[in-house]
């Protein structure tokens, strides 16, 4: 390797960055990784994932508590909420990890160049003052904020993701703009700490891409909690006054305006890929229509020895996915065999209760052939029951000739444990009768997806 500085150089730390560099490094390669925050760990650790869930757990106490949910468990408390103190462990959430990273990168003698990273060529790129050459450069720079056109976000009134996890105090009055993922979320967080929360969305229902069933029923929960939804309406202007904003919304299809008060604007419409000042030209690389890095099966970009991973190439823009792809990649570089099976990625939003699923929604099974549903209600779980959780159900999507299990749709108050199951299952091509004969442990709420399955053939035991 005598002219090159690295065997792999990564470009970004996130969870499909490090997550290749460790690999890589723990195959013998020569290792570095390219970081220009102050910290590892990407959007995830440091304003995504983990930060959200942190504010998703304690908030969520908070409003069991403070709504008197526990007081119908017999646990009267007198609550008070401490915001200081909440945004606090979610700050040291961020630090553990995110120095958990830095540790794991010493531990395996991975360098870390602090810098923000441009190809100078095909081989080589530019950290700072610092040109290095390497064998093998992965791309994984993520992504950030759409924003929106005419609207700017000032991190005060009018906020995005990162804005919204740190919000001083709590305002009066939320608009989200964008009924998916970040918006039911984090619109969530503000809710059960006393805001009042409306949704704006553009489509007719929430959570494009989920299945339609599942898209419905959030719906129906979410309002049942008291978030206001305002689908298939769009937002054509925000203006800023002092701490308050106004907003004009309409029918998507077009009709008549109205306006909105808000204290915090969420602007929550999706999230791009980096590649700004990324110089992909120098390599000879391009974007496609939507910005991303191209790439085959095995991450190979059109430029021989550049990969790319994680948000930045097409897929779900997802921390594990990310992650599999950052252990595939590395093991392609070393002559190994990495895989990822983009048919079995489990995507989960961590509201109450969550909502879960993997594979093909119902929609898109049945443009593929015939099916068959079974479903089982949270209601009918007696642990589900017995905890005060009647919310949700499992459906499980089978082929109707196979059984082969096609996509299970989960809305339960621990769905996105529960699905673990579901893309393993679907992993090793079970049908649904495998399901449905494991053995599962009594009282949990597993149990919903084994009835689910039993429901294909119309045999579940406790409906
Ligand atoms: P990123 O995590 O975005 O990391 C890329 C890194 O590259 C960044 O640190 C960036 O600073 C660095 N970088 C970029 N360009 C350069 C350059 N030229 N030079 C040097 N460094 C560079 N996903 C889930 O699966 N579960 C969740 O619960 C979840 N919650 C989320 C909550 C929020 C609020 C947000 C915003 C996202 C959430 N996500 C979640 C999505 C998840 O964070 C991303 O899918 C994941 O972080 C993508 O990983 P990545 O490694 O591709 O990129
Ligand atoms: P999203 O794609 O999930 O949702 C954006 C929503 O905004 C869509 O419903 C879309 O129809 C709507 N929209 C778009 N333009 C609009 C407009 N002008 N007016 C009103 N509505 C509009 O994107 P989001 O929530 O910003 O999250 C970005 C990504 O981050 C997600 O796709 C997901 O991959 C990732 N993420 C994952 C999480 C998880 O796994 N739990 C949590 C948070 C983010």
């Amino acid at each position: 390797m005598a002219d090159y500085d690295f065997d792999v150089l990564v470009i970004g730390a996130g969870p499909g960055g490090y997550v290749a560099a460790i690999r890589a490094a723990q195959l013998g390669l020569k290792t570095g990784c390219v970081e220009s925050r102050e910290t590892l760990g990407g959007t995830c650790l440091n304003v995504g994932c983990i930060p959200s869930k942190a504010m998703l757990h304690a908030s969520e106490l908070y409003d069991e508590a403070a709504s008197g949910k526990l007081a119908k468990l017999g646990i009267k408390a007198q609550v008070e909420l401490d915001l200081d103190t909440m945004h606090g462990q979610r700050r040291d959430a961020v630090k553990g990890l995110t120095g958990g990273i830095e540790f794991l990168f010493k531990k395996n003698k991975i360098e870390w160049l602090k810098g923000h990273a441009a190809f100078t060529g095909k081989d080589t790129v530019q950290v700072g003052d610092r040109t290095v050459r390497a064998k093998n450069i992965v791309i994984a720079t993520g992504s950030s904020v759409t924003p929106l056109p005419g609207v700017t976000i000032d991190q005060k009134v009018v906020v995005d993701s990162t804005g919204a996890l740190e919000l001083p105090k709590v305002p009066g009055h939320m608009v989200v703009i964008g009924g998916g993922v970040i918006g039911l979320e984090l619109g969530s967080v503000w809710k059960r700490l006393g805001a009042k929360v409306t949704v704006v969305e553009f489509l007719d229902q929430l959570l494009p891409g989920m299945d339609g069933e599942v898209r419905k029923e959030a719906a129906k929960i979410f309002k049942k909690q008291g978030l206001e939804l305002k689908l298939a309406t769009k937002v054509t202007g925000v203006t800023v006054n002092g701490d308050k904003a106004t907003l004009t919304i309409e029918p998507a299809a077009g009709g008549t305006p109205e306006t909105l008060e808000a204290d915090a604007v969420l602007v929550s419409i999706g999230r791009k890929p980096n590649t700004e000042g990324l110089a992909l030209d120098k390599a000879g690389l391009a974007t496609n229509q939507r910005g991303q890095v191209e790439i085959d099966h095995d991450f190979r970009t059109s430029v021989p020895g550049i990969w790319a991973i994680g948000d930045v190439a097409p897929g779900p823009m997802l921390a594990h996915k990310a992650e599999d792809e950052g252990i595939a990649v590395a093991e392609n570089i070393a002559g190994q065999t990495g895989i990822v099976n983009h048919d079995v990625i489990p995507s989960v939003v961590y509201t109450m209760p969550e909502i879960a699923g993997v594979g093909l929604t119902e929609e898109a099974a049945k443009e593929r052939g015939e099916v068959k549903v079974g479903k089982f209600p949270m209601l009918a779980n007696s642990r589900a029951k017995t905890n005060h959780e009647p919310d949700g159900f499992v459906k499980v999507i089978a082929d109707a000739k196979t059984d082969r299990v096609l996509g299970v749709w989960i809305i339960a108050s621990v769905a996105g444990t529960m699905i673990a199951q579901a893309a393993q299952a679907m992993e090793f091509g079970a049908t649904s009768e495998d399901i449905a004969y494991t053995c599962h442990a009594h009282p949990t709420h597993s149990e919903a997806v084994k009835e689910a399955a039993m429901a294909v053939t119309g045999k579940p035991i406790h409906i």
